[in-house]
């Protein structure tokens, strides 16, 4: 069983909090009323926009220290929903990364719509959380609490990889923004 702190309590703030919820893990649900409320989880989750994600790293500064923080951003350019705002060769999660030096990063969730996290399913088949990290026990934690809370989750390789999860992440947005497949569907991972 594990603690965790969720910032953002939107879509996808909602439904991974009530994913853990089922396991028996702790949950703190962040909104923007609780700024001065503290990270006490060992694991954090950013729910928010790309776009507020650098404001809140500021304001929480040292918090993170010593956690083990949830990169679930996709960050489109949704001006011209053509490209993402993150370089070619980066990713929303490497950035976050650098600016915390004394957490472990963790890319997650980014390719699982809100809803298939909630029903744990994607069409027919099982919904699989993939994560990408340097950190082999943060995703063994991350893969733990989620896989007690009854979803599957599968390493995805070095943080490097949050590049291409990021990549998938948009494709998948750009099918559903497209009407070509569900917010209730996407990808699924047959193992
Ligand atoms: N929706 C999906 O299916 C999905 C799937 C994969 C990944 N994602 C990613 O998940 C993240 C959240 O998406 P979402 O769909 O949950 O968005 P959402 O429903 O719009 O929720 C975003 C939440 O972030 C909050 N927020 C914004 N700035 C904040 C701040 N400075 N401090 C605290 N809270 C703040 C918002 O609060 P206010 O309402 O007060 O503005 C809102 O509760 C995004 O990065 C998105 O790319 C979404």
């Amino acid at each position: 069983m594990a603690h965790v702190s969720i910032i953002g309590t939107g879509n996808m703030g909602q439904a991974i909090a009530a994913v853990l919820g089922k396991g028996g893990n702790t949950v703190d649900l962040l909104g923007r009323a609780d700024a001065d409320t503290p990270l006490t989880g060992d694991v954090v989750v950013l729910a928010v926009p790309y776009g507020a994600v650098a404001d809140i790293l500021a304001e929480r500064a040292a918090q993170f220290a010593g956690k083990v923080v949830v990169d679930i951003s996709n960050p489109v350019d949704f001006d011209t929903f053509d490209s993402l705002v993150v370089p070619a060769d980066g990713s929303a999660a490497a950035e976050i990364a650098a600016a915390l030096p004394q957490s472990r990063v963790v890319k997650a969730f980014n390719t699982t719509f809100a809803t298939t996290l909630s029903t744990g399913t994607v069409g027919a088949n099982p919904t699989t959380v993939l994560i990408a990290g340097d950190d082999t026990d943060a995703k063994t934690l991350l893969a733990s609490i989620l896989t007690t809370a009854g979803l599957r989750a599968l390493d995805a390789g070095s943080l490097r990889r949050a590049r291409e999860l990021e990549a998938l992440g948009f494709l998948q947005i750009s099918l559903a923004a497209g009407e070509k497949i569900a917010w209730t569907g996407g990808f699924a991972v047959v193992a």
